[in-house]
């Protein structure tokens, strides 16, 4: 080679070039996805992140460069100098196929052992394997281009709300543990032995302070950590696209949301969405789909049946009535013959893990002929009366739920219909399916606490109409917060929050929180809403969650590029691990786990 090949500059990417570029002297680098040896030529498919282009070899035009060629494996790394011509062979699957480089310089610029799975994108490789070289599984095709689309998810919201006024500011990582809803992860204090900070679940209180600290516009693409179980659509750390805003109320919050959503649709994915977004309220979303998070790409509406059996002799359903339990139902249209018995089956196995003890059918055969677990146990009144409140006809497939609590019949039915939706393939893909839902109750009662606990958390804002039952009935209190669903998952969420100290304390009394805990744990808030609270209110997107359905994917894990598997641990760099004897000891902490 004449030239030392660090002197000479890539002129493109493997991707950029095509049939117009034949002719040109170009320079590319890349790894080789694979090397073909044809006895007198060569080919070698180059890699970058844009894609692949063939280099091609002949022993009889340059020996020289042809040698080195032969050497090269997979994964090498190669920086290849060369003219671009017309192939004889085109491969109509790849965008450069019509072309190729025939090389006249070759520097092998890295070695590469043996993957231990081919990088490409047909290859099935167990996800262990492939978390423990993520470094590789990121070279596949399908893998990087998540992340690339991803990163332009997170460019395209900055630009949004740069154009709309908003800030970014950083908030702390290392903070004081507040209560949110999930386990925080602690870091121990050198400095304060025996004292920890804790990593922010949200940095819902900092942004509050932004707003009193005058900002007006608050945005960050902020990480955080929740020591929670993990599922296909969670991890322990997260990243929340987090906004808040001042003098606004909650449909100036909403719009805010929707203007987002709608711009990264059309830019990322070209799709047009139709906004204002549907709204539901809570108790609409959990009585007619039994999920607060409802999934409107299929039917099987929830449906109550409680009238019909209200003076029923059936033991199940009267007891359930005589309790103020629900009876609800769906109707599965025209799948009669769709579920075995063994489906059904397991269609009750699966309800069980909701608490729901038992799953009643009527199967409605498209010949009029019928099978039912229940209808004998009812009258003819009754069992008609059901039927037509289902607005059942032949060829339907009825299912039932009792439960002595509502809430549990209303859960299982919520997720029954989702699991016979995919099951059945019943879901609507054409389009993304959006939604907020609204008027949430402003506490839950925690059975394990034996005490109420904030739905959202303890800053929001109740609606003014419900503010003197906070005290009397908090069960009937309702929140100006909002969720926004996406495709059946929660993809953000937020609210109005307090801006006036009392009611804080109101709100801070009817969780449970004595004078003491309030001063040590919200002290610094309290103590800040005494100097000019501006009126606010805010949300956060779970970005991790919005990419994963706007690309498409099964797994969370697919659009992070390092994530966490689900027993928390990262199994590349092998986190958690243990420490040394020293570092503890200076941290004050002895370990009590073998
Ligand atoms: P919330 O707790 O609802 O609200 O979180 C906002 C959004 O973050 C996403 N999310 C997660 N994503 C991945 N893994 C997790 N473990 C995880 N947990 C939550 C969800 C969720 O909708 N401070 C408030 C927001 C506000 O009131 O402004 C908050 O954190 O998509």
């Amino acid at each position: 080679m004449s030239e030392g090949i660090e002197d000479i500059k890539r002129t493109g990417y493997c991707g950029d070039y095509r049939i117009e570029d034949v002719g040109k002297e170009v320079v590319v680098c890349g790894w080789t996805q694979k090397q073909r040896d044809l006895g007198q030529l060569i080919f070698i498919d180059l890699r970058d992140r844009t894609g692949i282009i063939q280099l091609a070899f002949d022993d009889e035009t340059d020996r020289e460069v042809f040698q080195k060629a032969f050497v090269v494996r997979a994964e090498y790394v190669l920086m290849a100098k060369g003219i671009i011509r017309e192939r004889t062979a085109k491969n109509k699957d790849i965008p450069t196929g019509d072309i190729e480089i025939a090389v006249k310089e070759l520097k092998i610029l890295s070695k590469s052992e043996t993957p231990p799975f081919e990088i490409s994108d047909s290859s099935k490789v167990n996800e262990e394997l492939r978390l423990k070289y993520r470094y590789l599984d990121l070279r596949r095709n399908e893998v990087k281009e998540k992340i690339i689309a991803r990163h332009k998810i997170l460019k395209t919201a900055r630009d949004y709300f740069d154009e709309n006024g908003f800030i970014e500011i950083e908030t702390p990582i290392l903070i004081k543990s507040t209560p949110e809803g999930a386990r925080d992860y602690l870091v121990p204090s050198r400095v304060f032995p025996g004292q920890f900070f804790a990593l922010p679940q949200s940095p819902q209180l900092y942004k509050q302070l932004t707003m009193l600290a005058g900002f007006d516009r608050y945005m960050q693409v902020a990480r955080c950590f929740r020591d929670e179980d993990l599922r296909a659509d969670r991890q322990p750390e997260f990243t929340q696209i987090d906004y808040e805003m001042s003098f606004v109320n909650q449909d100036d919050v909403m719009n805010i949301a929707e203007g987002l959503v709608k711009r990264l649709y059309k830019e990322v994915l070209n799709i047009d969405l139709q906004v204002p977004f549907k709204r539901l309220s809570y108790n609409e979303a959990m009585s007619k789909y039994g999920s607060d998070k409802p999934d409107l790409r299929f039917g099987l509406e929830i449906v109550e049946l409680e009238d019909m059996v209200k003076n029923t002799e059936f033991k199940v359903f009267a007891n359930v009535i005589s309790n103020g339990g629900g009876v609800r139902g769906i109707n599965v249209k025209g799948m009669a013959d769709k579920l075995s018995r063994k489906d059904i089956d397991k269609l009750t196995d699966f309800i069980k893990s909701y608490g729901a003890k038992g799953l009643a059918f009527t199967k409605i055969n498209a010949d009029g002929t019928v099978s039912s677990s229940y209808e004998k146990f009812l009258s003819e009144e009754e069992k008609y009366g059901i039927r037509k409140k289902l607005s059942a006809e032949n060829g339907d497939l009825l299912f039932i739920i009792a439960n002595e609590k509502v809430e549990v019949a209303l859960t299982a039915l919520g997720a029954l219909r989702c699991e016979i939706a995919q099951k059945l393939d019943l879901i609507d893909k054409s389009k993304p399916n959006l939604l907020w839902v609204i008027d949430f109750p402003l506490f839950e009662y925690s059975e394990e606490e034996n005490r109420y606990v904030a739905k959202h958390h303890p800053f929001t804002s109740p609606r003014e109409q419900d503010v003197d039952k906070i005290e009397k009935s908090p069960k009937d209190v309702y929140a100006k917060a909002y969720d926004l669903v996406l495709n059946g998952n929660e993809v953000g969420g937020g609210s109005i929050r307090i801006s006036d100290s009392n009611l804080q304390e109101k709100m801070f009394k009817a969780l449970g929180f004595k004078e003491d805990e309030i001063e040590e744990r919200f002290g610094f808030l309290v103590n800040a809403f005494k100097f000019g609270v501006p009126p606010h209110g805010g949300m956060a997107f779970g970005l991790d969650r919005l990419v994963m359905l706007m690309l498409d994917c099964e797994s969370i894990r697919d659009v992070i590029a390092f994530p966490k598997v689900a027993s928390s641990a990262e199994l590349m760099i092998g986190s958690p691990g243990e420490v040394e004897e020293k570092q503890l000891k200076e941290l004050g902490i002895k370990i009590d786990v073998k």
